[in-house]
């Protein structure tokens, strides 16, 4: 879900908005529409995708200097027409776009209601035009009336509101990211800044608790109370073209290949040429005793690698998913708590960074977004400088999300064989660019696209990777697909194996681990599993095999995160022969900001 607000774009402000919407597709929606003001409020909104929104506003006339507009993706009601944003008031009057949850809707509609309001929609959001309506009928000047309206609402908002005969936006932040853009004479408002970047690249980060109102002559940022905020604005550098497909089919092809470039941006100038030493800039003194991670999805499976890079150094470290953390926190001590999350926006990751603080104990945000909540309420952030990533699965950000974790372990422990680590690390870019420029991953998917289920399994870091492997398939091809840590699948996953179900074993190395992930993969070629190995050629997995995946070889702790890539490309070339939406699969959201 996103928002895009744009004043000062005198006869250009419908394609402002709707270009903007299409930049804020990869959050994940399933309605749009868009708002203007003049003398009236004209809305156009629909179920469906950017180009439904078009179609309709292709049978309208709409024309305005400010407007607003949105992608919603359902939290209260199904995705309609009707549920769509923008939202109105009953004379029509009032026009609102908002993201995160109004927890007291309920009684706010039912008092709302009694009073006379009708509602059209099923959403929780229509509250807020009705609530301005009221002030404004109460005589409030029409900022006043918004901040009034705002202040009766609980729960998590980024609103953004516009009044007929007002030349102004109005928008309010708490607990979901808005960001105001600033150009000479035009300026902009989103809940991310792809929205505007291809008009500017000053941007001001929002806070909770924060009004803002943008015209076409400026911007002013007030606590919701009206007292003045001092704001800085900053500069973003990336690039307008980054967030184009440049010639691939989709993006999520697009950030595989870009890993090499991503690894070597989040490896840049933390890792010295000739001391070998790691150095995490501004981080801060960080010696913990013992790390706790939270995150979710595949930050989760990144979490799952850390945890054993900290515990190979002996600081204890445990990985929570962010959803659970709070159910029953662990005892803290002097654990300092890290929050690995591509987006830094992740409702369950926030609620247990907050949660984590409350409790005492020093946070860090492992994130790829400059300015993202997590960033800035979190102690400290290490960036993993991945670039923005459209695509709803996390690609190039797994990566380099690994890539960050093993600078962290490295910067803040000390273990025997961090010179072989480091140069490990060195090699990562072109080891995933081996992969890139010779996978066979696609024949494997070809091969095996009808199989009824996919099972992933591996030891140690590999164990991580089997559960990415499994998340991405299932994430992108709607089909069935697990991962297990090897050594589990006879204590039960074993019974779902037969001939239809291929099973992708990451073996790398030739110890242990390895040798017995490879008595797992004779388990299932026993009961006649197709067996793709994903390895290096250090044990002799291949003989079990029908089919392999190479990897080169690498370090053990980046042989894994090589090995994934691999499996990145058998997820994908499968969705792309099934034809799935893979950019944007059903019923995800690139970034969730709701619990
Ligand atoms: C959503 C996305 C996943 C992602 C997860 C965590 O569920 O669909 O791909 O892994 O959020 O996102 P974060 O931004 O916190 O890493």
């Amino acid at each position: 879900c996103g928002i895009i607000g744009c004043a000062g774009r005198q006869g250009e402000t419908l394609d402002v908005l709707v270009h903007g919407l299409s930049k804020l597709e990869y959050r994940g929606y399933d309605s749009a529409g868009v708002a203007l003001a003049t003398d009236d409020i004209d809305v156009c909104k629909t179920a469906g995708e950017i180009d439904d929104l078009r179609d309709a506003l292709s049978e309208r006339e709409l024309s305005g200097t400010v407007g607003i507009g949105h992608t919603r993706w359902s939290t209260h009601g199904p995705p309609t027409d009707e549920n769509a944003h923008p939202h109105r008031d009953c004379l029509g009057e009032v026009a609102v776009v908002h993201n995160g949850i109004i927890e007291n809707y309920q009684s706010l509609r039912d008092q709302l209601s009694t009073a006379g309001h009708e509602f059209r929609s099923d959403t929780d959001t229509e509250v807020v035009p009705h609530l301005i309506e009221d002030e404004l009928a109460d005589g409030a000047a029409p900022e006043e009336a918004v901040r009034e309206a705002i202040a009766h609402l609980e729960g998590s908002y980024a609103v953004a509101a516009v009044i007929a005969g007002e030349d102004t936006i109005f928008a309010a932040r708490n607990d979901s990211p808005l960001v105001l853009g600033i150009d000479d004479d035009a300026y902009y408002l989103a809940s991310d800044v792809p929205a505007f970047r291809d008009h500017t690249d000053r941007v001001i980060y929002m806070d909770d608790g924060e009004f803002a109102a943008i015209d076409a002559d400026g911007w002013t940022v007030t606590t919701l109370a009206g007292e003045p905020v001092d704001k800085d604005v900053d500069t973003v550098d990336w690039d307008p073209e980054e967030t184009g497909k440049s010639g691939y089919d989709h993006f999520m092809l697009k950030e595989i290949h870009e890993q090499p470039r991503a690894l070597r941006q989040c490896l840049r100038g933390r890792v010295g040429e000739l001391t070998g030493e790691v150095d995490l800039g501004d981080l801060g003194d960080l010696t913990p005793r013992a790390v706790q991670f939270v995150a979710c999805g595949t930050s989760y499976h990144a979490a799952l690698y850390a945890t054993q890079l900290f515990q190979q150094a002996g600081i204890p470290a445990q990985a929570f998913l962010a959803s659970e953390y709070t159910t029953s926190t662990p005892p803290i001590g002097d654990a300092l708590v890290v929050g690995v999350t591509q987006s830094g926006e992740t409702a369950d990751t926030l609620s247990a960074l907050r949660e984590a603080r409350r409790r005492g104990a020093r946070t860090l945000a492992v994130t790829n977004t400059v300015g993202s909540t997590a960033a800035r309420e979190c102690d400290h952030a290490l960036y993993i400088r991945a670039g923005p990533e459209i695509g709803v699965a996390a690609t190039k950000t797994f990566a380099s999300q690994l890539a960050a974790l093993n600078l962290l372990t490295l910067g803040i422990t000390s273990v025997d064989d961090d010179r072989e680590v480091i140069s490990g690390l060195r090699d990562l870019p072109s080891a995933v660019q081996e992969i890139l420029d010779d996978s066979v991953a696609r024949e494997v998917a070809e091969t095996y696209r009808d199989a009824e289920s996919y099972f992933f399994i591996g030891r140690g870091l590999n164990y991580p990777v089997a559960l990415e492997g499994a998340l991405k398939m299932k994430e992108i091809t709607y089909k069935h697909a697990e991962g297990f840590a090897a050594g589990e699948l006879k204590h039960g996953p074993l019974a779902l194996v037969t001939e239809n179900t291929p099973v992708f074993a990451t073996v790398t190395g030739d110890d242990e681990m390895a040798r017995k992930t490879i008595g797992n993969v004779k388990e299932v070629e026993a009961r006649d599993a197709p067996v793709v190995a994903v390895t290096d050629g250090e044990s002799d997995v291949e003989r079990y095999a029908d089919h392999v995946l190479e990897v080169p070889d690498t370090h053990p702790r980046v042989a894994a995160v090589v090995a994934n890539v691999q499996l990145q490309l058998v997820a994908y070339h499968t969705a792309n022969m099934l034809g799935r939406s893979i950019d944007k699969p059903r019923n995800l959201a690139k970034s969730v900001t709701v619990e």
